[in-house]
C-alpha cells in the first residue's frame, strides 16, 4: 500500500519538471523580443509603439497555448495516477488484515480509513501489508500552544513542554470531580506497594553471564585508568536488587565490607576480586532497606477502562484517544489505567516508562503473538500520559532531567557526585520539572518515529522520575499505549485479540474485571526483582521461568 502513495506523489512532482521545460521557449521569446526592443527604439519610436501590442498579443496567444498544453499535461497525469491509485486501493489485499482485528491503525477515530467489514486471514509472515501512518501530534517548539477539541462544547489549551521529548501539558484536562471519582476508585480496589524487596535478584544474570572478576572490572572500568571509580560503579548500575545505589551508600558499603582500606573511593582490581561477585548484594539484604532507598517509595492499583467500568474511567480513556489521535484499536488493548499514590517522602527515581528494542527484544503486550521466545522484553509503551489527580502541597513534580539536551550520554548523567536521576537529591538540577495541578494531564512519547510512519527508537531524552514529596500525599494516574515497534507483531496480535471471545478483547492484556490486584501486566513483576531505573519493566529482569508464568497469567 506504499505504492499508490509514491505514484500520487511522483505524478505531483511530474507538472513541475513540465512546467519548467515548457516555460523555456517562453521565457527565450521574451529575450528575442528584448532583444528587438534596443534595435527599434531609437530609429522607429511611433512604429514601436504600434508593433508593441501586436507583438505582445501573439505572444499571448503562444503562451496561453503553451498554459493550456501545461494543463492538459498536467489533467493528464492526474489521470494517470488517480487511476494507479484506485487499481492498486483495489487489489485484493490477501493479507491485509482490518477492523481492529489485525490492522493496527483501523477501528480507530474519525479521521481513519473506514474498517472494512471483511476479513483475511494468510499464516504468512508477509501477511499484514504495511498501510499506516500513526499521527504523531507537532510541538512547532517549547510554549507553543494549541487548541485541542477533546469533549464536545470545550476546548483545551495543549502546551509544547519540550521537543525532546517530545511532551505537552494540558491543564483541565480532568474535571475535579472526576479527579475524585478516579482517587476514590482505587481506594475502593485497594493499592499496593510499587516495589518491594525480592532478594538476590541480580544475581542470576551475572551467573548467567559467566564473566570473570577482570571482565566485569574491565567492563566497568569506563576511563581504564585500573581503578574503579564511583561514578563508573554507579554508572553501571544505580540499582542492585531494587535498591537505588548513591555515592553515600556504596562509601558505606566499602567501609562495611572493609572493601577500601585506603578510603579513597577507589576500587583497585585486586580489591575487586577479593570482594566476590555479589558482596554488594549480600551487605545490602543483612543490612536492610529502607522505602526512601528504594528505585520508587510510592503505591498503585490498575483500573480497567473497558465494557463496564465506571463510565469516568470510559471518558477518559475516550479522551486519550482524541488527545492522541490513535486509533482507538490500539487505545482498547493498551494497560488499564494506573493510579499512584505517593506519601510524604515518596518519591520515583528516573527511568523510562518503556525501553529500548532490539531485533530480539519482545513487547510484554504482543507475547501472545510472538512465535520465539526472546532474551529481552519491554513494554513498548509508546505514549505516557500522566494525570495529577491532585495538587501536592510541597515537592512532587515531574522531573525530566535531559529534556531538550544537547546531547543524550548516559556517563554525563552524573557528575562530581551529582546524579541527575536522584529525584531525592538532584531534582533541582533537571532540565525540566512539571508541577502537580489537580487536572492537568502531561503526556509525551517515549519512542521517535520510524520516519515511515510507525513507531521507531527509544527516545532516550524521555527519561523522567517524580520528585520527592515533601508535604502532603500526591496521587498520578498513567496511561500508556502500548505498541509493538514490529508492525507485522502487532498486527497479529491484534488478529489474534479480535478471535478471542467478547468478553476478553476491551480489557487489554492481562486485566480482566473482578480480578484481584494481583492480575495487573506489571503486577507481582513491579514488586519483583531488581526494577531498573532505566525502565520500570522489571520483567527483564526476569528469569526465563518467572516470565514464563506470568505469560500464562496474562493469556
Ligand atoms: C511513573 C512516573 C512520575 C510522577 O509513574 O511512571 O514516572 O510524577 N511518575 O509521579
Ligand atoms: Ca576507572
Ligand atoms: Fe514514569
Amino acid at each position: 500500500m506504499r505504492r499508490p502513495d509514491r505514484r500520487v506523489s511522483a505524478s505531483a512532482s511530474e507538472p513541475r519538471i513540465i512546467r519548467s521545460t515548457m516555460m523555456d521557449p517562453q521565457d527565450s521569446d521574451d529575450g528575442d523580443e528584448l532583444e528587438a526592443v534596443p534595435q527599434t527604439v531609437p530609429t522607429l519610436p511611433s512604429l514601436q509603439r504600434e508593433r508593441a501590442p501586436l507583438q505582445k498579443s501573439s505572444v499571448c496567444s503562444r503562451s496561453y497555448f503553451m498554459v493550456v498544453m501545461v494543463f492538459f499535461h498536467v489533467y493528464i497525469i492526474n489521470v494517470i495516477a488517480l487511476l494507479f491509485y484506485v487499481h492498486y486501493n483495489n487489489t485484493p489485499r490477501d493479507a491485509l488484515v482490518t477492523a481492529g482485528s489485525g490492522n493496527p491503525v483501523s477501528g480507530g477515530g474519525d479521521h481513519h480509513k473506514p474498517p472494512e467489514s471483511h476479513q483475511r486471514q494468510s499464516g504468512s509472515e508477509s501477511a499484514f501489508t504495511r498501510d499506516v501512518h500513526l499521527p504523531r501530534l507537532e510541538g512547532i517548539r517549547v510554549g507553543h500552544v494549541q487548541k485541542v477539541s477533546l469533549v464536545p462544547g470545550k476546548m483545551h489549551e495543549m502546551r509544547t513542554l519540550s521537543l525532546k521529548p517530545l511532551l505537552f501539558e494540558i491543564p483541565g484536562f480532568l474535571s475535579e470531580e472526576e479527579c475524585r471519582v478516579v482517587v476514590h476508585l482505587a481506594q475502593l480496589k485497594g493499592l499496593m506497594e510499587s516495589q518491594v524487596m525480592v532478594p538476590e535478584g541480580q544475581k542470576e544474570l551475572t551467573e548467567q553471564l559467566n564473566l570473570s572478576s577482570e571482565e566485569i572490572f574491565n567492563l566497568l572500568d569506563l576511563n581504564q585508568d585500573g581503578q574503579l571509580q564511583l561514578q563508573e560503579i554507579l554508572t553501571h548500575s544505580r540499582v542492585l536488587d531494587g535498591i537505588w545505589l548513591t555515592p553515600e551508600n556504596l562509601r558505606e558499603i566499602y567501609a562495611g565490607l572493609k572493601a577500601d582500606p585506603d578510603g579513597n573511593g577507589l576500587l583497585s582490581l585486586e580489591e575487586f576480586r577479593l570482594l566476590g561477585m555479589d558482596a554488594f548484594q549480600r551487605y545490602l539484604q543483612q543490612r536492610g532497606v529502607k522505602s526512601s532507598q528504594l528505585v520508587r517509595n510510592s503505591k498503585h492499583t490498575w483500573l480497567y477502562q473497558g465494557h463496564g467500568a465506571h463510565q469516568v474511567l470510559r471518558d477518559l480513556k475516550k479522551r486519550v484517544t482524541r488527545l492522541t489521535r490513535l486509533p482507538s484499536a490500539l487505545v482498547d488493548l493498551s494497560e488499564p489505567l494506573q493510579v499512584v499514590r505517593y506519601e510524604q517522602g515518596g518519591h520515583y527515581h528516573a527511568h523510562h516508562d518503556s525501553g529500548p528494542v532490539y531485533p530480539e527484544t519482545a513487547c510484554t503486550h504482543t507475547r501472545l503473538a510472538a512465535n520465539t521466545s526472546t532474551p529481552f522484553e519491554t513494554s513498548c509503551r509508546y505514549i505516557t500520559v500522566l494525570f495529577y489527580l491532585n495538587s501536592v502541597e510541597g515537592g512532587g513534580d515531574t522531573a525530566f532531567p535531559v529534556a531538550d539536551n544537547r546531547t543524550y550520554e548516559e556517563v554525563s548523567l552524573i557528575q562530581n557526585n551529582v546524579d541527575l536521576m536522584d529525584t531525592r537529591k538532584n531534582c533541582d538540577k533537571s532540565n525540566l520539572r512539571v508541577k502537580p495541578v489537580k487536572g492537568t494531564a502531561v503526556f509525551w512519547y517515549n519512542y521517535l518515529s520510524d520516519g515511515q510512519g510507525w513507531v521507531g527508537e527509544q527516545d532516550e531524552y524521555s527519561l523522567h522520575g517524580g520528585c520527592v514529596v515533601t508535604s502532603g500525599t500526591k496521587w498520578v494516574a498513567n496511561n500508556w499505549i502500548n505498541i509493538d515497534p514490529d508492525y507485522q507483531r502487532q498486527a497479529r496480535y491484534q488478529q489474534l485479540v479480535s478471535l478471542q471471545p467478547e468478553e476478553g478483547r476491551e480489557e487489554g492484556p492481562g486485566e480482566g474485571p473482578g480480578e484481584g490486584p494481583q492480575q495487573g501486566p506489571e503486577d507481582g513483576i513491579e514488586e519483583g526483582p531488581g526494577e531498573g531505573p532505566e525502565e520500570d519493566q522489571p520483567q527483564s529482569q526476569l528469569s526465563p521461568e518467572q516470565r514464563h508464568t506470568d505469560s500464562h497469567q496474562e493469556l
